[in-house]
């Protein structure tokens, strides 16, 4: 099992979807159209977040297949969407056998940020050989902004990075870099790609979400282990007093991919 938590991934939903980028939405589901029996293949996929914001975009039915290691994540897949979807439990890592066929394209979100350069260039390599486009949306990019300044934002923020790079099940991950090596072994299998923000900005609404990603950084940043644990404890203080403010924003960067031939 994979340790993300279902409850984590439904309070993400909605700010994932303010944050996708509409363009690449609606040129990923044109393209799906076009195909006779379209067939997605979205791996990585949680309870069914990217299911759920693309299938109402799509001009004509699709079948869809849903991929992820962890039976809890799939069985809450089923239970909110039945037969609308399939479900496959597998290993990414396995990658001769994720279930291309007569797929027309994969989707990911919030996937590509936790893989490795070599995760990465194998499948690129092998959805290249499959002829079938991608759609990997909403990985991180390194970027936390608050708009209320801290002397520590920066540091914090360059740990919390630096911690992204540690194993995640795929070899030591690419983490804020992931996009752009993705976006790069995709181009050289002649694929086009585009790319587009698509920033997490959270309010006082979000104080809930901004708690737990709080919560989140904090964690990292003490097994990372380079800051003072009293000064982090200061900067974790006045970040959670700062989110109940009506005029305070937090802001995560992340990168939608699309990649089509
Ligand atoms: C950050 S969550 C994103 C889930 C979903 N796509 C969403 O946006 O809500 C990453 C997902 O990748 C899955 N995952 C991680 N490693 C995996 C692996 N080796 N094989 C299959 N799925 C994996 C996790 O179980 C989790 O559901």
């Amino acid at each position: 099992m994979s340790g993300f938590d279902k409850d984590w991934l439904t309070l993400r939903e909605p700010v994932d979807l303010r944050a996708r980028d509409e363009n690449l939405m609606a040129v990923a589901m044109e393209t799906v159209a076009k195909a006779r029996h379209p067939v997605i293949l979205d791996i990585g996929c949680g309870t069914g977040s990217t299911f759920r914001a693309l299938s109402s975009l799509l001009q004509k039915p699709a079948a869809w297949r849903l991929l992820d290691n962890d039976p809890r994540l799939l069985e809450e897949a089923m239970r909110l969407h039945g037969d609308a979807i399939e479900t496959i439990q597998g290993d990414l890592n396995d990658i001769d056998s994720l279930p291309l066929s007569s797929a027309t394209l994969v989707t990911a979100s919030a996937l590509f940020d936790l893989c490795s350069q070599d995760f990465i260039k194998r499948f690129a390599e092998k959805i290249a050989q499959a002829d079938i486009g991608l759609y990997a949306a909403l990985n991180y990019d390194g970027a936390m902004h608050w708009s209320k300044f801290h002397p520590l934002d920066e540091v914090v923020t360059a740990n919390f990075n630096a911690h992204q790079l540690s194993d995640k099940g795929f070899g030591p991950a690419l983490g804020p870099e992931a996009w752009k090596s993705l976006a790069a072994a995709l181009e050289g299998q002649g694929y086009a790609v585009k790319t587009a923000e698509s920033r997490w900005i959270m309010t006082s609404n979000d104080a809930e979400l901004q708690t737990l990603f709080l919560n989140g950084i904090v964690r990292a940043v003490l097994e990372y282990g380079e800051l003072d644990e009293a000064e982090i404890r200061d900067w974790s203080e006045f970040r959670h007093r700062m989110i109940e403010r009506d005029d305070s924003l937090c802001r995560v960067g992340h990168q939608d991919v699309l990649a089509l031939r």
